[in-house]
């Protein structure tokens, strides 16, 4: 496995994998990562990870300073998974000057998480444009835990004509139920013990909506009043379209109930798919 820091090495190293797929992350890798680069594997030569945490797509409120660090585990774990080229950018190397280009995802930028985090998905569809041009995967994999994310690349690869083929990861979660998520390290052991409270309302409203349920807004407000019952203070629980993720028309069949949540200081996201008969 190739560890490599710069762009050019990093270039140099791909010129002869021109089959390679590619899967970008942040680091202080846990499963839910490790199950993106085992979709990976099978489909390319050559599986690409990057680690970078980037400062665009955080607020200025956000936790990009206390965002966990972990290199040495983190290339351990992609050493035992068989991995082939690990890019660890510093900061210098993917923005040596003021990024004065960026990409807008109009829409769904404003909705769910991107009204809660302004100028999230702009940093994030930006930093993403850049790390596909570097690696220039043919195929790159992508959680659905973070659904809103996932769509808004999804889109843009279609919107720009990006060769690159976007392939959606189920969420793994722990025994009980919590989505894997780097920021699970800074619940407290209480916390810890509440967090799966989340995801055992997703499954409810799964439930109810599955028994034939319609009225949406009671399901997202009856959630949100639960949590904030439990100390959490949420930002959303919302009832929506799979494809765009806005809301409900009469008859959609495919959908996913999203909801963002603060608990102590760590704000956690989660999401379950419906799809009715
Ligand atoms: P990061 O949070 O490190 O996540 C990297 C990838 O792992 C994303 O596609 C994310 O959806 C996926 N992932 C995280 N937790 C998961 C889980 N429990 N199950 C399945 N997949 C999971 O998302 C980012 O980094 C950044 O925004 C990035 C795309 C790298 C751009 O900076």
């Amino acid at each position: 496995m190739d560890i490599i820091h710069s762009a050019a090495a990093l270039r140099e190293r791909l010129r002869r994998e021109p089959n390679n797929v590619f899967v970008p992350t942040m680091g202080n890798l846990h499963e839910g990562h490790i199950e993106l680069i085992r979709l990976a594997k099978p489909r390319a030569a050559c599986t690409v990870v990057s680690i970078f945490v980037n400062r665009l797509q955080f607020g200025p409120r956000e936790d990009f300073d206390r965002y966990p660090r972990t290199l040495p585990v983190d290339a351990a774990h992609l050493e035992a998974v068989g991995v082939d080229v690990v890019f660890v950018p510093d900061e210098r190397e993917i923005y040596p000057e003021p990024q004065t280009f960026v990409v807008e995802p109009s829409d769904l930028q404003h909705i769910l998480e991107g009204a809660h985090r302004p100028g999230h998905f702009r940093g994030v569809a930006t930093v993403v444009l850049k790390l596909f041009n570097l690696v220039q995967p043919h195929s790159a994999i992508f959680g659905k835990k973070d659904y809103q994310q996932y769509l808004v690349l999804r889109d843009m690869v279609k919107q720009f004509a990006l060769p690159i083929e976007i392939i959606a990861g189920d969420t793994v979660r722990a025994a009980d139920g919590l989505a894997l998520s780097s920021r699970n390290g800074f619940l407290t052991a209480e916390e810890r013990a509440e967090a799966p409270r989340l995801y055992r309302l997703l499954r409810n409203a799964h439930e109810q909506i599955i028994n034939g349920a319609h009225d949406y807004q009671r399901i997202e407000l009856e959630a949100m009043a639960e949590l904030a019952h439990h100390g959490w203070h949420p930002d959303y629980v919302a009832v929506r379209r799979q494809s765009d993720l806005q809301p409900l028309h009469d008859g959609e069949r495919e959908i996913v109930v999203v909801a963002a949540a603060r608990l102590g200081s760590t704000r956690l996201i989660d999401n379950v798919e419906v799809l009715r008969s």
